[in-house]
């Protein structure tokens, strides 16, 4: 299982947005995770089109954009066509999700489906076949730096045995509380892409700490492979 690493830039320094990203990258980052939240599905506000443009122009990795907002359908293509390659929506929000997995693919990005700590891996059930990619949430979203559910861990089992059920090779992401302490056991469980917003972000040297989780991330995978 090859690992990657998406760093969230929640918690970079927005006036330095262009050198943190950079900075993520040398140390590593396979993509860089964008959080957007409309402040009514989530208890906070972020940012929107106007910034992942603008990322796209600087980051040399692909977009992975992850939209905690009511109403994502309306705003699909107006993300992918500023620029986002992976664009993950909250099963919560859809009642046409296989609709929606559709119309992402169909504007030519990844689909990609988030379940929140307490929605069910079933709800993923009839559209396990179809996704690009199931983020599984290890926080309440909304916020960076929040403590990893342990709980989590048994979900992303989950969630891969339903998708090798379903023959789907798609990677789970895993988001919220993701550090040198938690990777080994989101890795262990099957995680193959990591988001990491304080741990990469909120020490002022996001090179070596993307560096140190991707290692830490491989390692982890290399023993998975082996036991
Ligand atoms: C939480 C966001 C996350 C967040 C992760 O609502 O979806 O992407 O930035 O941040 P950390 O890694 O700090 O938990
Ligand atoms: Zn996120």
């Amino acid at each position: 299982m090859s690992i990657r690493l998406s760093p969230s830039i929640l918690s970079a320094d927005f006036m330095a947005l262009g050198r943190e990203v950079a900075a993520a990258e040398r140390g590593g980052a396979d993509l860089i995770h964008v959080d957007v939240m409309d402040g009514h599905f989530v208890p906070n506000l972020t940012i929107g089109v106007p910034v992942v443009r603008a990322l796209k122009r600087v980051a040399q990795v692909p977009l992975d954009v992850h939209l905690m907002i009511d109403n994502p359908d309306r705003f699909l293509e107006a993300f992918i066509d500023a620029g986002a390659a992976m664009l993950s929506v909250h099963v919560e929000v859809l009642p046409h999700l296989h609709r929606t997995i559709q119309a992402i693919k169909g504007l030519g990005a990844q689909a990609g489906v988030v379940l929140n700590p307490s929605t069910p891996v079933s709800a993923l059930e009839e559209v396990a076949a179809d996704v690009d990619f199931v983020l599984v949430m290890s926080v309440n979203p909304g916020f960076g730096g929040q403590r990893f559910i342990p709980r989590s861990v048994a979900k992303i089992r989950a969630v891969r045995a339903l998708l090798d059920q379903a023959g789907n090779p798609a990677p789970i992401e895993v988001d919220g509380g993701v550090d040198l302490e938690t990777i080994g056991s989101v890795v262990e469980a099957g995680a193959e892409i990591l988001v990491a917003g304080h741990a990469v972000f909120g020490g002022g040297d996001a090179e070596s700490a993307a560096r140190a989780l991707k290692l830490a991330g491989a390692r982890a995978a290399a023993s998975r492979v082996r036991s």
